[in-house]
């Protein structure tokens, strides 16, 4: 298959694992673009750059060369040389990363490198799952699919929690907990207020709130069959 499919949504839907699946199920490429606004943040930091100051870290981003992987089933991303995959997720970058991708400079050279990934992938006849929160509306306008993608993180952590309980992992189902990570979602989306997360107006919602990840990946599957 030649198609583009964009997954977009707020942080906490299953965007990435969902993305990876559906690549894999139809044999399609895959591109992460959170891994590259945090892998830019990576080298901001890197150099030593505060995130707070736009020029300074527009520099810092236009001289970073970026290469990664599409391979849904091994994902990596390297800095100059260097795989950050790992290093990425770590809260420093996730700290910075909202103010690095709010600037102009960053994201224009992002959605550059992402739509020049499409056309790669597409030139050898490859279609290609990219996941972020502009695609449908801002870099790929034209994509065959798009899905916007949301769960209710109140019912998903209560749903985990029940399953635990069910499995015997007891530990992990006290009220305490949930709250905990009910109130760490709340402070991570409200400090990536300043990150366009835009639903695209033809987009297609795919509510995970009462799905597992199999029928998520099933359920867009099926739309990218239609
Ligand atoms: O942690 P989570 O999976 O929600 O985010 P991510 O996909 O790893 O993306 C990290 C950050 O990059 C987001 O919080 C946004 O600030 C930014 N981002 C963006 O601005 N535009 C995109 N297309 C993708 C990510």
């Amino acid at each position: 298959a030649t198609a583009v499919i964009a997954v977009d949504g707020p942080s906490g839907s299953g965007k990435s694992s969902v993305s990876r699946g559906v690549a894999r199920e139809l044999g399609l490429r895959y591109l992460d673009t959170g891994a590259m606004y945090r892998a830019i943040t990576w080298a901001v930091l890197r150099d030593g750059v505060p995130a707070s100051d736009p020029a300074a870290v527009a520099s810092a981003a236009c001289s970073a060369s970026l290469e990664w992987s599409t391979d849904p089933d091994e994902s990596w991303i390297r800095v100059d040389g260097v795989d950050v995959s790992r290093a990425i997720r770590e809260q420093s970058v996730t700290s910075a990363v909202s103010a690095v991708a709010a600037v102009p400079e960053v994201r224009a050279l992002l959605v550059d490198l992402q739509r020049g990934a499409v056309r790669s992938a597409l030139a050898v006849e490859q279609g290609i799952v990219v996941e972020g929160r502009d695609i449908g509306a801002v870099v790929l306008p034209d994509a065959d699919l798009k899905v916007w993608l949301v769960a209710d993180p109140g019912v998903r952590a209560a749903r985990r929690a029940a399953e635990d309980a069910a499995a015997g992992r007891a530990h992990v189902t006290s009220s305490e907990s949930i709250a905990a990570d009910l109130a760490r979602r709340d402070a991570a989306d409200a400090s990536r207020a300043a990150s366009p997360t835009t639903q695209a107006e033809d987009a297609v919602v795919v509510d995970a709130t009462h799905l597992g990840l199999a029928e998520v990946v099933a359920a867009v599957v099926g739309l990218a069959r239609e």
